[in-house]
C-alpha cells in the first residue's frame, strides 16, 4: 500500500538511494535536507521528490517541518532516519562542539522526528521507522568517539522505542551500514581508508543502492513481524 515516507539527509548518499527506492515501491516521498541547496534542487528535479530544509537537532523545526509535510502530503507513516554528520578527531584533538554536535544531529535527530510522527502512527495503527546506525556504533572506531556514542545510541532507542510501538503495529528498527561509497566516507583520508577497505571481507566499499533495498524490506506490510532489530549491511567487516 502506498504511503507518505520522509527520509532526512535524503537529498544525498545514502538517503537520496533510499528517497528513490522507496519512490519506486510506489510511496509518496518527501526528503528533508539540512545543508546544501543547490544539491537538494538538483535532486528535487532529477527525481521530483520535494526536498524540505531543516535542522533535524532542532526540536521545534522537526515539530513544525513534519507538520507542514503533513499538511501538503497526508500523515507521515514511514520514517527514515538517515541524517548524520561526522567530527573526527580522536578525543584529546575533540572539541565540545565536536561531539555535540554528532550527537545533536545523529541522535537528537531520531528524538526529535519520532516525537513529531511516533503518535500519528500510534493513531492510525501503522508505522514503519528505521534508523539508519552504523557498524561503527557497534564496533567503535578509532577517532569517532562521538559518532560511535550517537550511533550506538541510535541503536538502544530503537529497540526501547520498537517495545513501545509493538501494540500499535508501528515498528522500528535499525540498519547499521558498514563503509558505502559515499561523500562522507570519500572524507576519510585514503591511506586511512585504503586499510580499512582491506579489512572488508566482500572487498569492496557498499553502495548507497544496498542499503536502500534493507529499507525497502523493514517499511514494507512483508517487515511487519520485525521490529527492534538491527540489519548489519557491511560486506562481513562486522558480525555482531
Ligand atoms: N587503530 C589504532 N591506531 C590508529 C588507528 C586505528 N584504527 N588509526 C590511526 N591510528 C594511529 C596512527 O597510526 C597514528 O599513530 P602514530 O602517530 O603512532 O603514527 C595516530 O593514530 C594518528 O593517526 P592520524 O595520522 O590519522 O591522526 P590524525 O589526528 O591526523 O587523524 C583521525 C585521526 C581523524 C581519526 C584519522 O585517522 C581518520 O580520519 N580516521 C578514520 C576515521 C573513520 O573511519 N571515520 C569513518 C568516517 S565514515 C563513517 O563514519 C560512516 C560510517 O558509518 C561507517
Amino acid at each position: 500500500m502506498a504511503r507518505v515516507a520522509i527520509v532526512t539527509g535524503g537529498t544525498r548518499g545514502i538517503g537520496e538511494a533510499i528517497c528513490q527506492r522507496l519512490k519506486r515501491q510506489g510511496h509518496t516521498v518527501v526528503a528533508n535536507f539540512g545543508g546544501d541547496e543547490e544539491k537538494a534542487k538538483i535532486f528535487t528535479n532529477e527525481t521530483g521528490i520535494p526536498a524540505y530544509k531543516w535542522d533535524v537537532g532542532d526540536h521545534q523545526a522537526c515539530l513544525d517541518g513534519c507538520e507542514r509535510v503533513e499538511a501538503e502530503h497526508g500523515p507521515i507513516d514511514i520514517v527514515i532516519n538517515n541524517a548524520g554528520i561526522t567530527r573526527d578527531g580522536t578525543l584529546h584533538k575533540m572539541s565540545f562542539d565536536d561531539w555535540n554536535d554528532v550527537m545533536r544531529v545523529n541522535l537528537g535527530g531520531c528524538f526529535n522526528m519520532a516525537k513529531a510522527t511516533f503518535p500519528g502512527m500510534r493513531e492510525r495503527s501503522w508505522g514503519r521507522i528505521v534508523n539508519i546506525g552504523s557498524i561503527n556504533g557497534q564496533a567503535g572506531q578509532y577517532g569517532q568517539v562521538n559518532y560511535a556514542a550517537a550511533k550506538s545510541g541510535i541503536h538502544g532507542f530503537t529497540k526501547a522505542l520498537a517495545q513501545e510501538g509493538a501494540k500499535f503495529g508501528v515498528t522500528v528498527n535499525a540498519i547499521a551500514p558498514g563503509y558505502i561509497d559515499t561523500d562522507m566516507v570519500a572524507a576519510v583520508p585514503e591511506p586511512v581508508l585504503q586499510k580499512i577497505v582491506a579489512k572488508i571481507p566482500v572487498g569492496r566499499l557498499g553502495h548507497a543502492e544496498e542499503i536502500a533495498r534493507g529499507v525497502a524490506f523493514l517499511t514494507s506490510d512483508n517487515g511487519g513481524f520485525v521490529t527492534g532489530s538491527t540489519m548489519s549491511i557491511n560486506g562481513g567487516q562486522h558480525m555482531y
